[in-house]
């Protein structure tokens, strides 16, 4: 595996895969991987012929108020996981050369409506720093195709309006969340969770799985389910952020004869925001 930070050494290279005819797939993470990035890896590796993972913590997606300081990095077991893997490349810029001019100065992407939305709504910029990174990191790399866990739903939703508004030649792919054995979904900042936290954490997951059963069951009574659903997570101890039923889609509104549903749902565990969410096709 090559590690690269520059990006003319990154483009020189991609040259030479475009002569060749080289299909190149692209992981772009924060680092800290964990097996649901590893996963995004074996899908990139099962549909390309190069593979390319990016690590970079982006100053620009986090608030004022954030974990980016906090946020775990731990580049040599990353490295390791990666070239066990078999992956081609793996590319980690400087902030220097992503942000050349600073954070005030930079140019962004931003997805209307979508990135103000929800999870929008309660980290206001943050989709805005992730459109802008993953255009960003596109344009570096030059992928055909690109790889992105449902577990951020919603970002996931952002870089495909992203890429089908502006035109962006590649094809991008939502992997099913990564779990550990009792449901918690895998996600790098589990590590901020005491053991305690840590037991709580799987009833995010239990109760929006529950609730998604009873909507497939003909339950419509969504505004009451989110209430008593909120409840119980106050009582085991977590504070709800959003819970919400939305068009899988567009993530819009739904009414009662929408059929591609997802629950979306956030919640503190102390300082640590648990997301998840479950599909509902009906
Ligand atoms: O999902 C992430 O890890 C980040 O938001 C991403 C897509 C790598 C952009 O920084």
């Amino acid at each position: 595996m090559q590690v690269i930070r520059d990006i003319n050494k990154l483009r020189e290279l991609r040259r030479s895969w475009q002569s060749a005819r080289e299909v190149i797939a692209f992981v772009p993470t924060m680092g800290n991987l964990h097996k649901g990035h590893l996963r995004l890896v074996e899908h990139a590796k099962r549909n390309a012929s190069k593979v390319v993972v990016s690590i970079f913590v982006n100053p620009l997606q986090f608030g004022p108020d954030e974990d980016l300081d906090a946020y775990p990095r731990t580049l040599d077991a990353d490295q390791q996981s990666l070239s066990k893997l078999g992956v081609d490349v793996l590319f980690m810029p400087s902030a220097q050369d992503i942000y050349p001019s600073g954070l005030e100065q930079q140019t962004f992407v931003e997805v209307p409506g979508l990135s103000y939305m929800i999870c929008g709504a309660s980290r206001p910029g943050h989709f805005r720093g992730v459109a802008t990174i993953v255009c960003k990191l596109f344009n570096m790399v030059q992928p055909n195709q690109a790889f992105f866990g449902e577990k951020d739903f919603q970002q996931l939703q952002v870089i495909k309006a992203m890429v089908s508004d502006l035109s962006m030649n590649l094809s991008i792919h939502g992997v099913p969340t990564e779990r550990e054995s009792d449901g918690l979904a895998m996600s790098s900042r589990n590590h901020y969770l005491s053991a305690e936290q840590r037991r709580v954490a799987p009833t995010l997951y239990a109760l929006i799985c529950k609730m998604a059963d009873e909507i497939k069951a003909g339950r419509r009574d969504f505004s009451v389910m989110v209430s008593d659903l909120k409840s119980k997570l106050v009582k085991a101890g977590l504070k709800p952020d959003y819970i919400e039923v939305r068009d899988s889609h567009s993530l819009l509104q739904v009414g009662h004869e929408d059929k591609d549903l997802v629950i979306l749902a956030a919640a503190f565990l102390g300082k640590t925001r648990l997301i998840d969410n479950v599909q509902i096709r009906i």
